[in-house]
């Protein structure tokens, strides 16, 4: 029988999950569709009981169902667990395992740049969903000693807590911008009006210093823009963007998902080059 896979979120219509998964299930010759579901909030718990009872074999979460999702999985991987949130289900005999690859997505786009090592010192500017699954496949995955800034520094601190990593507020991050080889962007404010301001100046960047913003569309945040005429090595968010739905697929199917074609596919969309 046809398999059905899914991405559920709201809003949904803007995604570009169903593109990217549709043009790697052709590529693959499988028998399967992905689509979209718009679901309203206080539908949610009916919603997910109708994917049960269907029978998919796997489902996409975005915002705002992250964490709404936790009480209907049946177990977690370790990244999900980290993170509080899921991204990615794979349901096999109607048990559904949560997992979170935006981290490692990320990860995957960073080291494509270079090896990241244990004299790497990470800034990560943001402290929240995106920030944390980030944070985490940092920290489990590589040896750099991260510091999380945030606006509201509660949150930073309650994010590195129990771990050997650090939190500081915007204000220390400026003042200590030139100790960093890695700096990355996850706060909202690159999304919106061009003249926005940055979270945080970047006076202080040392040239070479990798930059990396999570936002993919503008492919070029101010922020990026500024890190770049300071000499930066930058990268946007398409990277991760990429990664992070190749890995579901990948976890689905056991088939190494073609990063190239979701690339030209996602770029067609946003207009980019
Ligand atoms: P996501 O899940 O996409 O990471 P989020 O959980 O809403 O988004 O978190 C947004 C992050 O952007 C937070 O770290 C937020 O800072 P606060 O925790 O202080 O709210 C940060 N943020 C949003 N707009 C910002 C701005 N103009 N300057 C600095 N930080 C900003």
């Amino acid at each position: 029988m046809k398999e059905l896979y899914c991405v559920i979120g709201n809003p949904i219509a803007h995604s570009l999950s169903p593109v990217m998964h549709t043009a790697l299930l052709e590529q693959n010759h499988l028998d399967a569709s992905y689509v979209p579901f718009l679901i309203e909030k206080q539908e949610f718990t009916t919603a997910i009981e109708g994917l049960k009872a269907l029978g998919i074999s796997g489902c996409n979460v975005t915002s705002p169902f992250k964490e709404d999702i936790l009480p209907f999985l049946d177990a977690l991987d370790s990244e999900a667990k980290a993170c509080g949130a899921v991204n990615t289900i794979v349901a096999r005999n109607g048990r559904w395992t949560g997992y979170n690859t935006d981290g490692i997505g990320y990860l995957q786009g960073l080291e494509s740049i270079r090896t990241i090592n244990e004299t790497d010192q990470i800034l990560i500017v943001g402290a929240g969903g995106a920030s944390k699954a980030i944070f985490h496949a940092l920290i489990h995955h590589t040896d750099a000693s991260v510091t999380v800034a945030n606006r509201t520094l509660e949150k930073a601190v309650k994010m590195v807590a129990g771990t050997a990593h650090r939190a500081i507020s915007l204000a220390e991050a400026e003042s200590q911008l030139a100790d960093f080889t890695i700096v990355i962007q996850t706060t909202s404010s690159g999304l919106t009006k061009e003249n926005a301001a940055l979270p945080i100046r970047l006076h202080d960047l040392t040239a070479r210093t990798i930059v990396s913003d999570i936002i993919y569309n503008p492919a070029e945040t101010p922020f990026l823009k500024e890190a770049k005429a300071h000499g930066a090595i930058t990268q946007n968010g398409l990277p991760m963007f990429i990664n992070q739905a190749a890995i579901a697929f990948e976890l689905w199917t056991g088939i190494e998902a073609d990063r190239d074609l979701m690339r030209n596919i996602v770029l067609k969309q946003v207009g980019g080059k």
